[in-house]
């Protein structure tokens, strides 16, 4: 694969691009925005860290002109609004379903065999429309979440251990919401169970904070994070370019899979050049199944708002 897209050039979608071309995956990486000059601005800046960090990507900006993002293999769409103080995820689905669909529509018709990797929140649900206007396969239509969940959940419990954040194994289902699912009993240090290392106080703590982990920086900054959540799109870009088949929770249809059908939602998969490899089942206790259930539904919710605008 020679070329990815980003689209949309703010806090997120440049720090993914950054991400992308400090890792020397492909050839070019294309930053695409709406407003004039901004992806060409920040493409350039980019750029002109390669000769101090020493890659070779080459970056550039469009403003709207898809055709230039001919032949993507992957796409990666950040465009619309962030929540502001107060805000939840699900009170951005007015204004960026509408942008959601319009990009993935673009950006189709110039790679038409692209993969679609997207970000925008509220995730689950745009993700769901990204698959409706793309009309491609649901292995070629998945979102980040889980990633930058699970990385919120193993920095905490890294700072808690006093150990390196690599040596911490988690797993965490659900939608990109507060009824996300930490999986305690799926959570190992170096192979030990974390049970046997922290208490169930502290571990409740962690998952709870994980829960709210975008909220927290979301009150601290004004508006949502973007390091972290760049870095874990990049990281997903980079399985597929390198067809890793690495196993992360991704936000994935789901059609039967976790007694669940019709709805995108965080579970494991497997990630490789393909896109989605294979959606991993794990066998899950009464009260974790129950969790998802709840996660679900929230989900199907705001599925609902999209069907009753009526876009698709
Ligand atoms: P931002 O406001 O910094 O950047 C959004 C960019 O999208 C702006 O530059 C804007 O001009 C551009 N845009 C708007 N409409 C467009 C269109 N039709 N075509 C092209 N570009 C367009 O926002 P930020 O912080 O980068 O967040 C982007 C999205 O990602 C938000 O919806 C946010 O909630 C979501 N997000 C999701 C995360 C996740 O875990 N899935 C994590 C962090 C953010
Ligand atoms: C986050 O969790 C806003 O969804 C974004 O930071």
């Amino acid at each position: 694969m020679d070329k990815i897209t980003v689209i949309g050039a703010g806090n997120v979608g440049a720090t993914v691009a950054n991400v992308i071309a400090q890792k020397d995956l492909v050839k070019e990486v294309y930053l695409v925005d709406i407003k004039e000059g901004v992806a060409e601005g920040k493409a350039l800046d980019i750029w002109q860290t390669a000769p101090i960090l020493g890659y070779n990507t080459r970056m550039r900006g469009v403003t709207n002109d898809y055709a230039q993002t001919a032949g993507s293999g992957i796409v990666v769409v950040t465009s619309g609004l962030p929540r502001k103080p107060g805000m939840s995820r699900d009170d951005l689905i007015s204004t960026n379903a509408g942008i959601v669909k319009t990009v993935v529509e673009q950006a189709k018709k110039y790679s038409p065999d692209t993969i679609f990797i997207i970000v925008s929140n509220p995730l689950d649900v745009m993700t769901y429309a990204a698959f409706k206007a793309a009309g491609l396969d649901s292995s070629k239509v998945f979102g980040m979440a889980g990633i930058l969940d699970t990385a919120r959940y193993k920095s905490f419990l890294a700072c808690e251990l006093k150990v390196h954040p690599n040596d911490i194994q988690a797993m965490l289902l659900g939608g990109h919401g507060d009824t996300m699912v930490p999986l305690p009993r799926h959570t190992t240090v170096s192979g030990i169970p974390v049970t046997e290392l922290v208490s169930k106080e502290k571990l409740d703590a962690i998952i709870q904070r994980t829960k709210v982990g975008g909220g927290e920086l979301v009150k601290l900054m004004g508006t949502s994070a973007w390091y972290a959540p760049g870095a874990a799109a990049a990281q997903m870009c980079e399985a597929i370019v390198r067809d890793q088949n690495r196993i992360f929770p991704v936000c994935t249809l789901l059609n039967g899979q976790y007694g669940e059908h019709g709805v995108y939602l965080g579970v494991p998969v497997k990630l490789g050049k393909n896109g989605i490899q294979e959606i991993v089942e794990i066998d899950l206790h009464p009260e974790e199944m129950a969790l998802l259930k709840e996660s679900s539904i929230a989900v199907k919710d705001v599925m609902k708002v999209l069907d009753d605008m009526n876009l698709f």
